[in-house]
């Protein structure tokens, strides 16, 4: 094939109009009408439409274009043409065509499969423009999350991933052999992120933890990714505002850079045009008044299930918080009000439409004395948190933060039924393959 070099990517193909260029891509799908054969090439950055015209190529070329299967990877030669009826308003023209790697019964065809099936084939089912979209969209909300921090005086600070104990609690804790002893995957890196926040006032992590999470639910993964901001001299209140502004954030930064993705998606966007602060902040005895209300009959001093989660976000058409739950249904770790000891200063964060808590933070016991008689309740061996007991000895300030799941934000923002799809791998109870 003669060599123009001119190897643009099919999102910046405009710019190309009129120009002979090199494509490189896969074979989406294809249709032929006598003399012509079109092909919609997808190159990772979008689709394209090259067409192949039997009068104007060689007549190896027209066979070989007429003869490609789905996901055969070709590198293609062609002259950029506007076009307002080709998908993207511009097409290829081809003028040479070279197959690179034949693809012979590619298993996702265009009919309808099961989950289970496109699960099993999820390093295929990446290539689909669905997921496509989804995990741009993802690559997005990171992107916003790591800019929002980093523009505004937090630290990134990496958390270990092979921990001595829990955070979380003991029932979803993955154990695995350390040599002679044994370590947990984490939970969540704030333990780490409190002593990183008495170093260096205001930090995150940004990595994966996991759960053993033996529920099978549209919410949860076995293995998630979570954002955790920690701010040293930060009350509850403090740490909603950085939430709602965060969220703002996000869902703003998604429809300014990634509306083509949504439409993909067909997602509505008029609940996400809404999301701007303040949310509202209602309290968990508040929130039991509304389960009742609608039917429920909760009981005081238990954690909200899905569908309770359902019910409250429903009254509200922005993301909701939910403050002050029962001490005893959280982590050891909660700071008590002081005025009612017996709720926590504490807050989920619930999504609209249905989509459940995206966040879980609220502020830290920065008292010694209470902490470990927290842990004497919680019944925790007190030996291996004696580094974090040592954060009270030596400095102690009120602080907070949250956590925020990844998987969680995107199945919202895209409006997908189920988070499995809001990571390029989904581990669930049943799933550890591909
Ligand atoms: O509410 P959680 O358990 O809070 C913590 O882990 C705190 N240590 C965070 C902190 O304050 N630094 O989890 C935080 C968020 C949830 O709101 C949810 O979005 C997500 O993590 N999450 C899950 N996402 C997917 N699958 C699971 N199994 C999840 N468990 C929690
Ligand atoms: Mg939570």
């Amino acid at each position: 094939m003669s060599n123009p070099e001119i190897q643009p990517t099919i999102r910046d193909i405009s710019r190309f109009a009129g120009q002979t260029v090199t494509l490189h891509g896969w074979l989406a799908k294809s249709r032929s009408s006598g003399s012509l054969h079109f092909l919609s090439v997808r190159d990772g950055t979008g689709f394209m439409q090259a067409t192949v015209i039997k009068n104007e190529v060689s007549p190896e070329v027209f066979e070989k274009a007429g003869s490609l299967t789905q996901e055969t990877s070709v590198t293609v030669q062609g002259l950029v043409r506007e076009d307002k009826r080709a998908p993207g308003g511009y097409e290829l023209t081809v003028k040479d065509l070279e197959i690179v790697g034949r693809s012979e019964s590619y298993p996702i065809t265009p009919k309808e499969h099961g989950i289970d099936f496109l699960m099993e084939h999820r390093h295929l089912w990446l290539r689909s423009p669905r997921q496509l979209a989804i995990l741009r969209i993802r690559h997005e909300i990171i992107k916003a999350i790591r800019d929002y921090f980093d523009s505004n005086g937090y630290m990134l600070i990496d958390a270990p991933i092979l921990t001595p104990s829990a955070c979380e609690g003991t029932t979803t804790l993955f154990e695995t052999q350390y040599f002679e002893d044994k370590a947990y995957l984490t939970q969540s890196g704030q333990l780490y992120m409190e002593a990183a926040a008495l170093a260096f006032g205001k930090v995150y992590c940004f990595g994966p933890t996991f759960r053993a999470e033996k529920s099978k639910t549209r919410r949860h993964l076995t293995e998630f990714w979570m954002v955790e901001p920690e701010i040293a001299f930060c009350d509850l209140d403090d740490s909603l505002k950085v939430q709602e502004e965060l969220i703002t954030f996000i869902v703003q930064r998604i429809l300014e850079h990634r509306r083509a993705d949504l439409a993909v998606l067909e997602r509505k966007l008029d609940r996400l045009e809404k999301v701007a602060p303040p949310f509202a902040r209602i309290s968990y005895d508040e929130a039991l008044e509304i389960l009742r209300k609608h039917g429920g009959n909760p009981e005081w001093g238990n954690d909200f299930g899905g569908t309770d989660e359902t019910v409250l976000a429903d009254q509200f058409d922005k993301p909701l918080f939910v403050h002050r739950f029962p001490m005893k249904c959280k982590a050891f770790y909660m700071k008590s009000d002081r005025e009612r000891p017996e709720v926590a200063l504490c807050a989920d964060l619930l999504a609209p439409e249905g989509y459940g808590e995206i966040i879980g933070g609220g502020q830290r016991e920065d008292d010694l004395v209470l902490l470990e008689k927290r842990m004497d309740e919680h019944k925790m061996d007190k030996e291996p948190y004696q580094w974090y007991l040592d954060l009270r000895r030596y400095g102690s300030v009120p602080h907070g933060g949250f956590g925020l799941g990844i998987e969680r934000v995107v199945s919202w923002i895209c409006g997908l039924e189920h988070v499995r799809e809001a990571i390029p791998f989904a581990r669930t109870i049943y799933r550890i393959y591909p």
